[in-house]
Order: structure tokens, then C-alpha cells, then sequence
């Protein structure tokens, strides 16, 4: 889990999302009830790449929450430079226990890549009293896109994401959780190689010559480099999901 880490500060993300992804989503949840000064929480927030955008795209007071500190510090420095320190924080806290948030503080909760750590399903029902009413959700979710999954990708993901589900079943799960689902979206292609896997993919080849003949280092690099070259040959058939929700009261 340390080389895990080590291998992955410093990227712009910590997992497949992008700028204009982040913005689509904010302007598609707009008509919904989104207030012009909402609270949003960013949960699982990272390096803060989607925090900053919603910090810009929905000029709200903006919280993001993650436990590794190294990817807060990275995100503080993100607010700091850009000056947005009076409506914009980042806090150690953990997903999984929320105990210090209040019911109904929150506008927005955001969770691009993260949901997961809580699992799909569980997250939402623990979350979704943190919103007011009518509050709204935006998250991201690792998805089954194709009926045929080839048996490769399969065994892969059977084996390190096994919860993963379809989109009109994530969508079902959704509603039992309590929201009404307003819109659901595939990230396209580029949103996971221009800010995640492109970056990911030069670091894992600096990394085999700095860490050459280490045979730990080498097995956390072939596995991200696996995964990499799965998303290459296989990457119609699964894909992030960007789903937009409504708490239903
Ligand atoms: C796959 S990354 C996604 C990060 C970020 N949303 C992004 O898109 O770049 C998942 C994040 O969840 C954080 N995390 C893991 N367990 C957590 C927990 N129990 N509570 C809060 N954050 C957690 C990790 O440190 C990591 O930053």
C-alpha cells in the first residue's frame, strides 16, 4: 500500500475524471434546485481536482474530505493558490464516519471515484442525511457499459472490483437508497487518459527504472500497468458513471 500511494501522489487525479466532465455534471444538475451559494462536500476529495472546479462552476462554500494527508496538502495548496481560502477547506475526516457533520448542511455532495471505499449502496443511505431536502448528488461509479463483457476484462474486475454493477442497476439501487435519479452519463474516453492513466502511465515507466531489480516495486508497477493496458483493449465494456441525484423526502 505504500509504493500504491507513493506511485500515485503528485498525479492531477486519483482516478479516471476531467474538468469538463466535473462542469457537465454541475450544469446539468442546475435546473434541479442547485441554490447560486450552495454548501458542498467532496467526499473522498483527493488532490482536489474536482473540488476546485466545483469551487469555481457553483461559486458555493466547498468541502472536501479525504483521510491521506499528502493529497490534502495538495488540495490545500490548490485553494490557496487560487485565492479561495474565505469559502473553500479541506478536512481529515473519513467517509465512514460522519458523526461530525450535521443533518442537512449540505446542498451538494460530491464523490468522483470514491463512493466505492463506502460501497455504492451503503454510502448513499449513510450520506444522504448530511443533504437538505431536495439536496442533490453527484458521484462517480466504476460500471459494467456493455451487455457481452469480455472474459478477460471479467476475470479482472471479478477479482478486484467485484461489486461492480450495471448502469440501469446502479440506477435501481439509487432509488432504493432514497433518491430520484435525475441523469446518468458515461465519462468519455479522454477522461480517463488525459488526466489520470496518461499521467499514471509515465510515472509507472520513471518508476521501473528508478526502482529496477526491486521485486516489490516491480509487482506494484506490472499491476497498475495491467490495469492500464486492460482500459486499452477492453475499455468499451466498463467505464465510469457520472450519477446525478435528487434525495427524494
Ligand atoms: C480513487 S481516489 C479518488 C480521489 C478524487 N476524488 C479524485 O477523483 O481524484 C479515492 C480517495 O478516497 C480517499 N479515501 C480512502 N478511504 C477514505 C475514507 N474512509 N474516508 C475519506 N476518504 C477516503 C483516498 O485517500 C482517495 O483520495
Amino acid at each position: 500500500m505504500e509504493r500504491f500511494l507513493a506511485l500515485h501522489d503528485g498525479l492531477p487525479r486519483q482516478a479516471p475524471g476531467s474538468d469538463p466532465a466535473t462542469q457537465d455534471a454541475v450544469r446539468r444538475l442546475r435546473p434541479h434546485g442547485l441554490p447560486d451559494d450552495p454548501a458542498v462536500l467532496d467526499i473522498g476529495c483527493g488532490p482536489g481536482r474536482s473540488l476546485m472546479m466545483l469551487g469555481r462552476v457553483t461559486g458555493g462554500r466547498v468541502t472536501g474530505i479525504d483521510l491521506h494527508e499528502p493529497f490534502l496538502a495538495e488540495a490545500q495548496a490548490r485553494i490557496d493558490e487560487a485565492g479561495l481560502g474565505r469559502r473553500m477547506s479541506v478536512r481529515k475526516h473519513s467517509m465512514l464516519e460522519l458523526d461530525g457533520f450535521a443533518d442537512g448542511g449540505f446542498d451538494l455532495l460530491w464523490a468522483e471515484g470514491s463512493i466505492y471505499i463506502a460501497g455504492f449502496d451503503e454510502g448513499l443511505r449513510r450520506w444522504r442525511r448530511l443533504l437538505k431536502p431536495g439536496g442533490l448528488v453527484g458521484l462517480t461509479e466504476l460500471t459494467w457499459l456493455a451487455k457481452d463483457r469480455p472474459g478477460e476484462a471479467k476475470a479482472f474486475w471479478d477479482a478486484a472490483y467485484p461489486a461492480m454493477r450495471t448502469e440501469a442497476e446502479n440506477r435501481t439501487a439509487a432509488e432504493a437508497a432514497g433518491y430520484t435519479v435525475l441523469d446518468s452519463f458515461a465519462l468519455p474516453a479522454e477522461a480517463w487518459w488525459d488526466e489520470y492513466y496518461g499521467p499514471l502511465s509515465e510515472r509507472v515507466a520513471a518508476y521501473r527504472q528508478r526502482h529496477a531489480g526491486d521485486p516489490d516495486w516491480t509487482a506494484v508497477l506490472d499491476a497498475a500497468a495491467a490495469e492500464i493496458d486492460l482500459y486499452r483493449r477492453f475499455g468499451d465494456s466498463y467505464g465510469y458513471v457520472f450519477y446525478l441525484l435528487k434525495r427524494v423526502d
